[in-house]
């Protein structure tokens, strides 16, 4: 069972829906819409949409933190939902905003996934340490959140989610609070470590230029959620192509009514 054949995507959504109560009582709200995808081992998919279309949703299934209404929702062949025991260790969650417990320091942040694992005391230790040196933080190892901008939040937050040597990174809008010099470090950051560590990442956004530089694949979703368009690029994608790519982009995202 554990055992899937590389053929077998990591993350595979067919005809997924999720449905809210509206909180007035009138009925029904379609979040998610019949989304169907599959994302292989070792790509970055960027998914791209407006606010409200319904990518947190989408995450929050993968994630195996909502269930949804209807259709079927794998990571490496198992249902998020209703196996979440069988995922610990195995996902690195980003957020957007960086989520750090404020009563422990940036080591002890770092070190919690770990200590859930069960990881040897002195090995999580030291595992927490390369982490947060792979990621400039050399010598505030023992600073707390308050005392960290945010971009270093956001650095810890990366390190957490990567210390625990997930196969599957998710990051949910993680850089759009910082200032855009710093994101865009981080994004070069985030790129060069998923494909060291030969990651497969999802990565939300609603900002077209973050998408094209983090993805190797970009989904652009219309609201409900729901692919509107989806584009493929890499080192060798030409600026021209990436100029037309990113005008068929806007084009999709400017039908969308609001
Ligand atoms: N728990 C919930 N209950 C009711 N409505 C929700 C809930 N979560 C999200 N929604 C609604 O679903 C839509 C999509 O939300 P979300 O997935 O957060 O979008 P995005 O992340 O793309 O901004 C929004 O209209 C939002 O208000
Ligand atoms: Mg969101």
């Amino acid at each position: 069972m554990h055992n899937m054949s590389s053929a077998e995507p990591v993350i595979r959504f067919k005809d997924v829906s999720k449905t809210f109560q509206r909180p007035d009582g009138r009925g029904d709200f379609v979040a998610v819409d019949r989304l169907s995808f599959e994302i292989a081992k070792g790509e970055i998919v960027a998914v791209l949409g407006k606010t409200g279309c319904g990518k947190s949703t989408m995450f929050n299934i993968v994630a195996g933190l909502i269930e949804p209404s209807a259709g079927e929702a794998r990571v490496v062949g198992h249902d998020p939902f209703s196996e979440f025991d069988f995922f610990r260790g195995k996902i690195g969650i980003v957020f957007q905003n960086d989520r750090l417990m404020p009563w422990r320091t940036a080591l002890n942040n770092v070190l919690l996934g770990l200590q859930v694992l069960d990881t040897k005391p002195a090995q999580a230790v030291e595992t927490a340490r390369g982490w947060l040196a792979r990621l400039g933080l050399s010598g505030h190892e023992n600073d707390y959140p308050h005392a960290l901008s945010g971009g270093m939040r956001q650095r810890v937050s990366i390190a957490r989610a990567f210390a625990v040597d997930p196969e599957i990174l998710l990051c949910d809008e993680p850089f759009s609070s910082l200032d855009e010099m710093t994101a865009r470090d981080l994004r070069a950051e985030f790129v060069r470590l998923v494909r060291q560590n030969n990651k497969t990442a999802v990565f939300i956004t609603h900002q077209i230029g973050e998408a094209m530089e983090i993805g190797d694949r970009v989904l652009v979703f219309h609201r409900p959620a729901q692919i509107a368009y989806e584009a493929r690029l890499n080192a060798a994608t030409n600026i021209d192509e990436r100029r037309k790519l990113r005008d068929d982009i806007m084009r999709v995202l400017a039908l969308e009514l609001t």
